[in-house]
């Protein structure tokens, strides 16, 4: 039977199953540098405020800087039965340091303690994450420049469309991640508040110094209402998904990948130190680093609706579910920072089949449009253009051909302004030079967007770099 740090009420020891079922320290562990730093904090506002002397104070900070280096240099296991990372410490200390430990705990409640873990815990990660998103991004961008002018096949309904560059189709992605970079920042800056001293509710009776704890652990401001500080998790929501729509745009990029590097496609090969093979079959190279991360992508959705759920019906104000938090955070956050150095060795190291793209290009009558757009220039209102280039199709796929190779006599029966001139407009890379509007595909026009999305991406994390 364990003995409970808050048992003075009760008249029986917690039942085994109970104790086992209550306990986070298996998880929350991870979270000791930001409860150590967390009480640092709140012991030294304490003492400014006269509740702690000043020789209590330096008892306290003193056993918890040891507690820290111990468990940093192995020497002290999360093993004295403790309920939480929060007991975990507090009873380690006291242990060390005697009374003055048995002070640690005024004014505050596991509560507020939990809430502003796991909000400086998740500052450090979002750091992290923010650095590693930004890495692949920046990789994303240098292989879209090195293909400014690699014409490949653009889709819809995965069926060939229109001639775009390689360059062109990444950059789409590149503008994605921006945006997720974006959303990690915006969920930061919101989630850096401190709900500290809000205690397990309603504050406290003694004259503390919210803001001064807040300054202390890089806070930006104090929560203002205390119910708030201790009752949401929309920040850890937030993040949750935040890291969802990232995952999600990095499963189409998988996706396409795993479609792209087959043999049907074979416009990419993926390098050997980024493939996998086959236990049977001799021939196999696995695009396993993209199926893994459209598989894991599933779970960090699956995350974000266990918390979404886990919320729903809580009173406020604290709830034991809340404990339910970490363990989905955690593994969001652990999958993503699994996936994303693989995926990101993956993309540089891609071998970019330049003229598998180009012959899918040409092969797939994506000049259609283009024609069009030459009958328009000669006249003919867009619709009946549409008409006479489908016919023209029509007749290339009777005839084993494709537009660019038509004798002009076809074309001309088909329409008389039809002249030589239309096969400058149905040359591949003319269809994709013509289109050099801003956010086409054009060379030029990719080439302006890459250094857009490079200051853009600078900015950003610089900006995240800073809270
Ligand atoms: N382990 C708890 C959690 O993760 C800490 C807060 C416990 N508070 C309480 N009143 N039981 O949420």
């Amino acid at each position: 039977m364990a003995k409970m740090m808050w048992d003075g009420r009760f008249q029986k020891a917690t039942a085994a199953d109970v104790a086992k079922m209550n306990s986070s320290l298996g998880f929350d562990q991870r979270m000791y540098a930001a409860d150590i730093a967390g009480s640092i904090a709140h012991a030294t506002m304490l003492a400014a405020v006269g509740v702690l002397t000043d020789t209590e104070r330096d008892a306290i900070v003193g056993g918890l800087r040891g507690i820290q280096a111990d468990i940093e240099s192995g020497t002290l296991a999360f093993d004295n039965g403790a309920e939480d990372i929060h007991m975990f410490v507090e009873e380690e200390l006291t242990a060390r340091i005697g009374e003055p430990g048995k002070k640690l705990h005024t004014a505050r409640s596991r509560n507020d303690q939990v809430a502003t873990d796991l909000r400086l815990w998740m500052r450090g990660e979002l750091a992290t994450l923010t650095a590693m998103i930004g890495e692949l991004t920046t990789t994303v961008i240098a292989v879209a420049e090195a293909h400014t002018s690699t014409v490949m096949p653009g889709y819809t309904h995965l069926q060939r469309a229109q001639p775009i560059t390689f360059g062109h189709h990444l950059m789409a992605y590149a503008h994605m991640f921006v945006r997720d970079l974006a959303r990690l920042a915006d969920a930061g800056a919101r989630a850096n508040v401190s709900p500290l001293g809000a205690a397990a509710l309603a504050t406290t009776t003694y004259p503390i110094d919210r803001a001064m704890s807040a300054e202390l652990l890089g806070f930006d401001a104090v929560m203002g209402n205390s119910i708030d500080a201790v009752a949401d998790r929309d920040y850890v929501v937030e993040v949750a998904a935040a890291l969802s729509l990232f995952m999600m745009h990095l499963s189409r990029l998988s996706e396409e990948v795993i479609l792209w590097s087959s043999a049907e496609f074979a416009f990419v090969e993926i390098d050997d130190a980024y493939a996998t093979g086959s236990s049977i079959m001799p021939q196999k190279k696995n695009p396993d680093v993209a199926e893994l991360t459209r598989g894991k992508t599933s779970r960090v959705f699956g995350h974000l609706l266990g918390l979404l759920t886990m919320m729903k019906n809580l009173p406020l104000a604290y709830n034991k579910d809340l404990q339910e938090d970490k363990e989905a955070i955690f593994d969001v956050v652990d999958t993503v920072r699994l996936v994303v150095p693989a995926f990101t060795g993956m993309i540089a190291t891609l071998d970019v089949r330049e003229e598998r793209m180009r012959e899918a290009a040409a092969g797939g009558f994506t000049n259609a449009t283009n024609l069009a757009d030459y009958l328009v220039t000669k006249g003919v209102p867009f619709r009946e253009a549409h008409a006479h280039s489908g016919a023209l199709v029509h007749y290339c796929i009777e005839h084993g051909t494709v537009l660019e190779d038509l004798p002009l006599e076809v074309f001309q029966a088909e329409s008389d302004v039809i002249e030589d001139d239309v096969y400058g407009f149905l040359d591949i890379d003319a269809c994709v030079a013509r289109r050099n509007i801003p956010g086409g595909p054009a060379p030029a026009a990719v080439v302006a967007d890459i250094a857009a999305v490079r200051s853009e991406l600078a900015t950003l994390r610089i900006s995240a770099g800073a809270q």
